[in-house]
C-alpha cells in the first residue's frame, strides 16, 4: 500500500512537471531542460504507470502514443457551428467590407484584431472539469468526426489545461474567481488550426524520396490525412502542431484579443504575431508586413484572418449563410495560375544535366509574370504525364524557380503532343546518360559548350568568386566576342576589352576590372567550389579545403584518399579525381594558379592526430554525427566502445555504463563543453 501511495505522488508530480516543461517549450518557446531529460522523465513515468496500471489517467503524457485502431470515425454534433470565412482579395474588397460593416455598426469606432490565417484545418477540443475529452474535425460545420485518439498525438494540445495564476486572469482584465471555476468544474471549449510545418513536411517527402514512394503535394493535405487515419500510431508518426484561436466558452471576455491571451494562459500555443489593429490603415499596414514574411515563417499561410474585437459588435454583425459578417479572409496574391504549355525545352547545366522546361503561355501568379516552368526530369514529366499544349496549374513558391503541379487532363486537346526526352545533348549532340540511382540524365561532353557556359556562370558566382557586377548576360557578350574561353580569361580583361561591348562605357569598364581584380584573392574552399565538379557543393569544397588544407594535395590525391575525407563517399571521391585528372582542367588550374591567389587553409588540421575519441549520451548544442566528422577531419579517430586505447570519453546527458567504464580505466572524461573548446 505505502508502494503505492509513493508511486501515485511521484505519478503526479512527473504528471506536473512534465506538464509544466511542455508549456515551456510549445507555449512559451522558452525550453528549460533538453528533450533527451524531458523523455527521461517520461520513461519514469511510463514504468511507474507499468507497474501500477490503476493509476494511469487519460491526461497523462503517456497517453499521446496512440492507442487502439478504430473502426470508423463517431460523428460529433458541435456545441456550436463551426463557420467559414468569407475572403477577400485584395485592397478593394477589404474597403469594401469595412465599408459594409460600418454602415451595420454605425457610431463605433471599429478596432479590429489581426492573425495569421494557417493553412491547415480546424478542429475543436473540448475540455471537462480541465481533461481533453473530445476533439473533431469541422465536417460540415453542424457535424464533424471525432478524431480524439490523433489529436491527442499532438504535443501543442495540451490533455488537460493548465490552471491559471489569479494575476494572469486579472492582467488579462477578467475575473479570476470566475475563469477558474469553468475551467476546474465545467465545460472549456477551444477551437484552432492543426497544420504541418514546412520543415516536417519536406523532411517526409524525402523519407518517401528514399523509399521510391510518391510525395505528398502539400502540408495541409499531409496533416489532414494523417488525422483521419483510423490508426493513431501513424498519426503519432507525423508530427502535427496546433494553434489556438478562438475560445467559445464564455469566461467572461468581451474582446476576440482577450481569447488569444486567455488560451495562452491555459495552455495552448497561439499565434504570436497577431495584434489589435485600430483601424483600417493598420491592418492594410499589418498585412504588407506579413505577406513580406511568409515564405520564412515555418508554416504556410494563405492570408490573415481579421475580426472585429469586440465581441458584441461581432455578434450584432450576425452571419449571412456560412459565414460571420464580422471577419473576414484577407488573403494574399496566390501562388498557383493555370496556364498553357507552348513548348517543352531541354536546358543543359553546368554538370552537364538535363533539365526539361514548359514554355508556358504567359501567367500572371501573384503578381509576377511567369513564361517558363521547370519539370524537373524525365521521370517527373512521366509523373505528371504533361504534354504540349496541355493546361497545367503552376505554382511559384518564394524564390524559386515555378514548377508545374498538375496537369488539368480534361481539358486536353486531341493535338496536344506527347514529349519525348532527347537521347543526345540538345547542344553539343553528344550521348547523354542516366546513372544508376540518378533521375537526371547527363550530357557526357566534358566540352560541351552549354556546361562551359554554366561553368563560368558559376565561377563568377556569389558563393565562388563572388565577382560583383559580372552576371551571365556579361559572361555571355564576353564568351560571344571571343574576349574568354576558359575561367582564367576573366583576370587578364583590360577596361579597353570592355569598351568593344555593347553596353560599356569607361566608367563601367573600369568599375568592372576593378571588381573582377578585387576578387582575386580567395579562400582555398571557395576555389574549390567554384570549379565546380560535380557532387562537390560548398559544404564538400569545405571539407576538402580543410583536409587538404592545399590546392596541390587535392589535385594529386587518390580516390581512396580523396574518401578518407569525412563526408566525401566514393561519388564524390571519383567526381574529383575525373575532374583533375582532365587534361583540360589541369592547363585551366595551372592558368588560374598564376593569376589568382589562394589562401591556404591554417594548418589545424591534424591537431588530434593519433587520438582516439568515444561519444556517449546525447549532446545537446551538435549532433553524434557531425562530432565524430569534426574530430575525422582533425585528424582524430572515433570508437565505439571505451578501451585503454581510448584518449578521450565524450560524455553528453544521460552517459550511461562507457561513463564507468572510463573512469574505472582512468579514461579522460570531457564534456561537451570540453569537447568543442578542445576542436
Ligand atoms: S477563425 C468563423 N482564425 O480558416 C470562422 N480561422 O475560412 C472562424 N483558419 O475553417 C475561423 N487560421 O480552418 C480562424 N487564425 C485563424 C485561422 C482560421 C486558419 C481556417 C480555419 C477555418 C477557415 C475559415
Amino acid at each position: 500500500m505505502d508502494d503505492r501511495k509513493e508511486a501515485k505522488n511521484r505519478i503526479e508530480k512527473l504528471k506536473a512537471e512534465i506538464n509544466h516543461h511542455r508549456y515551456l517549450y510549445h507555449v512559451l518557446d522558452k525550453p528549460e531542460i533538453s528533450d533527451a531529460a524531458l523523455d527521461s522523465l517520461k520513461h519514469e513515468l511510463a514504468r511507474l504507470e507499468g507497474q501500477f496500471p490503476k493509476l494511469v489517467t487519460p491526461d497523462s503524457p503517456t497517453q499521446r502514443v496512440g492507442g487502439q485502431t478504430l473502426p470508423f470515425f463517431k460523428k460529433v454534433p458541435h456545441r456550436a457551428p463551426m463557420l467559414s470565412l468569407e475572403d477577400v482579395f485584395d485592397e478593394g474588397e477589404f474597403t469594401d467590407w469595412i465599408g459594409r460593416i460600418s454602415k451595420l455598426a454605425p457610431n463605433e469606432k471599429l478596432e479590429f484584431f489581426g492573425e495569421l490565417k494557417i493553412d491547415g484545418f480546424a478542429v475543436s477540443l473540448v475540455y471537462t472539469t480541465s481533461i481533453f475529452t473530445i476533439g473533431s474535425t469541422r465536417g460540415d460545420g453542424q457535424t464533424g468526426e471525432d478524431v480524439t485518439e490523433n489529436l491527442k498525438t499532438i504535443e501543442a494540445i495540451p490533455l488537460r489545461l493548465r490552471e491559471p495564476k489569479e494575476s494572469e486572469i486579472k492582467n488579462i482584465g477578467l475575473d479570476p474567481a470566475r475563469v477558474i471555476k469553468t475551467v476546474k468544474s465545467g465545460e472549456v471549449e477551444v477551437r484552432g488550426e492543426v497544420f504541418m510545418t514546412k520543415s516536417v513536411f519536406e523532411k517526409i517527402n524525402r523519407e518517401q524520396k528514399k523509399r521510391g514512394l510518391a510525395e505528398y503535394s502539400n502540408p495541409r493535405n499531409t496533416a489532414a490525412g494523417s488525422i483521419r487515419q483510423l490508426n493513431p500510431a501513424l498519426a503519432a508518426q507525423r508530427k502535427l502542431d496546433f494553434l489556438a484561436y478562438d475560445l467559445v466558452t464564455d469566461l467572461g471576455q468581451t474582446e476576440h484579443s482577450q481569447e488569444h491571451d486567455l488560451l495562452k494562459v491555459l495552455g495552448f500555443k497561439t499565434d504570436k504575431y497577431a495584434d489589435k489593429l485600430s483601424g483600417a490603415a493598420a491592418v492594410k499596414k499589418f498585412w504588407e508586413a506579413i505577406k513580406k514574411q511568409r515564405e520564412k515563417l515555418a508554416w504556410e499561410i494563405d492570408g490573415l484572418v481579421v475580426s472585429v474585437n469586440k465581441n458584441q459588435t461581432y455578434a450584432k454583425l450576425g452571419v449571412v449563410g456560412k459565414a460571420p459578417r464580422g471577419a473576414v479572409a484577407f488573403k494574399f496574391p496566390g501562388k498557383e495560375s493555370t496556364s498553357k504549355v507552348k513548348d517543352i525545352v531541354v536546358q543543359v547545366g553546368r554538370t552537364g544535366v538535363l533539365t526539361p522546361v514548359a514554355i508556358l503561355e504567359p501567367a500572371d501568379i501573384g503578381g509576377v509574370t511567369v513564361t517558363r516552368a521547370t519539370l524537373h526530369n524525365e521521370d517527373e514529366i512521366r509523373r505528371l504525364d504533361v504534354r504540349v499544349g496541355d493546361t497545367v496549374i503552376v505554382q511559384r513558391a518564394g524564390d524559386v524557380i515555378p514548377d508545374v503541379v498538375r496537369v488539368l487532363t480534361n481539358l486536353r486537346s486531341q493535338n496536344a503532343k506527347e514529349f519525348h526526352f532527347p537521347k543526345k545533348c540538345p547542344v553539343c549532340g553528344q550521348t547523354v546518360m542516366r546513372a544508376e540511382g540518378e533521375a537526371a540524365h547527363r550530357c557526357v561532353n566534358k566540352n560541351c559548350p552549354a556546361q562551359h557556359r554554366e561553368g563560368l556562370y558559376h565561377f563568377v558566382s556569389k558563393k565562388a568568386f563572388n565577382i560583383i557586377g559580372l552576371g551571365a548576360e556579361i559572361v555571355d557578350k564576353l564568351v560571344d566576342a571571343g574576349l574568354v574561353k576558359t575561367a582564367a580569361d576573366f583576370f587578364g580583361l583590360k577596361p579597353k576589352d570592355l569598351l568593344e561591348l555593347e553596353g560599356f562605357a569607361e566608367v563601367s569598364a573600369n568599375k568592372l576590372i576593378a571588381s573582377i581584380q578585387k576578387s582575386k584573392k580567395i579562400s582555398l574552399a571557395r576555389f574549390i567550389y567554384s570549379l565546380g565538379i560535380i557532387h562537390v557543393g560548398e559544404e564538400t569544397a569545405n571539407l576538402l579545403a580543410m583536409y587538404f588544407g592545399d590546392l596541390k594535395d587535392l589535385m594529386f590525391s587518390s580516390v581512396e584518399g580523396l574518401q578518407k575525407v569525412p563526408g566525401v563517399g566514393e561519388k564524390a571521391a571519383r567526381s574529383i579525381k575525373n575532374w583533375f585528372d582532365f587534361k583540360d582542367n589541369q592547363h585551366l588550374i595551372a592558368k588560374l594558379d598564376n593569376v589568382v591567389e589562394i589562401q591556404k587553409m591554417p594548418k589545424v588540421a591534424k591537431k588530434l592526430a593519433g587520438k582516439t575519441f568515444v561519444f556517449t549520451g546525447t549532446l545537446e548544442t551538435i549532433t553524434r554525427d557531425a562530432a565524430k566528422e569534426k574530430v575525422r577531419l582533425l585528424g582524430g579517430d572515433v570508437s565505439s566502445s571505451v578501451s585503454k586505447e581510448t584518449d578521450y570519453l565524450v560524455a553528453g546527458e544521460n552517459a550511461g555504463s562507457k561513463l564507468d567504464k572510463a573512469t574505472e580505466l582512468g579514461v579522460k572524461v570531457l564534456s561537451e563543453r570540453e569537447f568543442l573548446k578542445l576542436i
